[in-house]
């Protein structure tokens, strides 16, 4: 939440956090992170599906601060990785390998080794080379790989094009003719994969529950077939995807969609006998987060007010590189008329923006401002461009 009480702007799950008073004594950007607040949107996550087998495996892509990652293994959670090194990070967080899985279509030779060597729960194979890669790795250590299908089930989901992913000219997974000689090439006794079960993920950002119900529908035939030809489908992973409303300050409409969302879900699956997974990223952590900055100067020209931030793109790249809109808020509100100003950052470049065109109360250089909802994509997307050092990143725990 985000919210004026007396003009000071406050955040976190109560919204009881004073942000005048966090950045007090403050000189350089940083990002907040509100602990209770990723329980509280993990939880609400789980309750869903409680009476269900399930695993809900954080995508440790949106966020991979070890403390949001120790606060997952404590809430009985496992993790979603993309590479060794995030497999690192979640083991090393104390999330066992037996609730990790590992997504992405580029596995290395290094990162399967890594991933057979720590036993991990399964692999979530996005190719046929791929899968002859896990397969002959397997067999040459002696061990039995434990697989998923990725299944590209084809759907054109409505989100931005740069993180859709589960239409057929998306790189990501496999068609049911790909699976199918993935399964020729193990048919023989004893093979070096186990195959645990099918994986989706068609894409982030979604607010239209209708894309996943499509999904999922695309996919029974194929489950239906595997457990016909004698695979016991151990598991059904539905991926993450649910998306936040960015533009709203509070998440009633958010838990609306979860809501939906897993009504969709739970039908679909009804007659699947086996656990789901989820790899949910945003919806859980990217409430959490503000990202603070100072303002550094004013500048208003005859066509436009800049509001020249201390941060920008290198600490939240997604209004530059995917046109998201987020929040942005004085963290003192000075006045209650509007102007309009760009909100930009420091960077040598015109992407360098964190809001265009956007009204905004009075403010002075040395105000500090908030950008909502940065918990997600927004740290674990940084970089040091123009040699600007990494955000500190503070906690709100209890
Ligand atoms: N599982 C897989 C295989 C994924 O590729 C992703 C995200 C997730 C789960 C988690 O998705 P979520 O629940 O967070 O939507 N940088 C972009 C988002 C990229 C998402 C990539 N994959 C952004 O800032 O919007």
């Amino acid at each position: 939440m985000l919210t004026y009480r007396n003009h000071r702007l406050t955040f976190g799950l109560d919204g009881d956090i004073d942000l005048a008073r966090i950045t007090e004594g403050e000189e350089h950007p940083f990002y907040l992170y509100d602990l209770r607040y990723f329980t509280y949107r993990y939880q609400a996550f789980r309750e869903k599906f409680a009476d269900v087998a399930h695993t809900i495996h954080y995508a440790v892509k949106a966020n991979a601060h070890p403390k949001i990652l120790g606060l997952v293994r404590d809430l009985g959670g496992g993790a979603d990785v993309v590479s060794g090194g995030e497999l690192l990070r979640a083991l090393e967080s104390g999330i066992p390998a037996d609730r990790i899985i590992f997504s992405g279509v580029g596995k290395t030779k290094d990162e399967i080794a890594l991933a057979l060597e720590k036993k991990i729960k399964q692999i979530n194979v996005e190719s046929i080379s791929e899968f002859k890669r896990v397969h002959a790795m397997a067999e040459a250590r002696g061990q039995v790989a434990r697989v998923a299908f990725r299944f590209n089930p084809a759907v054109n989901p409505e989100t931005h094009p740069y993180i859709a992913t589960g239409f057929r000219d998306h790189k990501f997974g496999m068609d049911t003719e790909s699976i199918h000689e993935c399964l020729n090439l193990i048919d023989r006794p004893n093979p070096a994969v186990w195959v645990a079960g099918v994986t989706l993920h068609i894409g982030s950002q979604i607010l239209e529950i209708a894309n996943f119900d499509e999904a999922l529908k695309n996919t029974l035939p194929l489950l239906d077939e595997l457990r016909g030809r004698g695979y016991a489908l151990e598991s059904l992973d539905v991926g993450g995807g649910l998306g936040v409303r960015y533009d709203l300050d509070h998440e009633t409409v958010d838990l609306e969609n979860l809501d939906r969302y897993a009504r969709t879900v739970l039908e679909r699956t009804a007659g699947f006998e086996g656990e789901l997974l989820f790899e949910p990223g945003r919806f859980i952590v990217g409430r959490c987060g503000v990202l603070l900055s100072k303002i550094e100067y004013i500048k208003r020209t005859p066509h436009k007010t800049f509001v020249i931030l201390g941060t920008g793109m290198h600490h939240l790249i997604r209004p530059a590189l995917y046109q998201a809109v987020h929040r942005v808020r004085p963290v003192i509100r000075r006045s209650e008329t509007t102007s309009l100003v760009d909100v930009v950052g420091p960077l040598c470049e015109s992407s360098d923006f964190l809001a265009k065109g956007i009204p905004m109360t009075d403010v002075e250089e040395g105000d500090w401002i908030a950008i909502a909802d940065a918990g997600a994509y927004a740290r674990s997307m940084a970089s040091e461009y123009n040699l600007h050092e990494f955000p500190e990143e503070k906690f709100i725990t209890d």
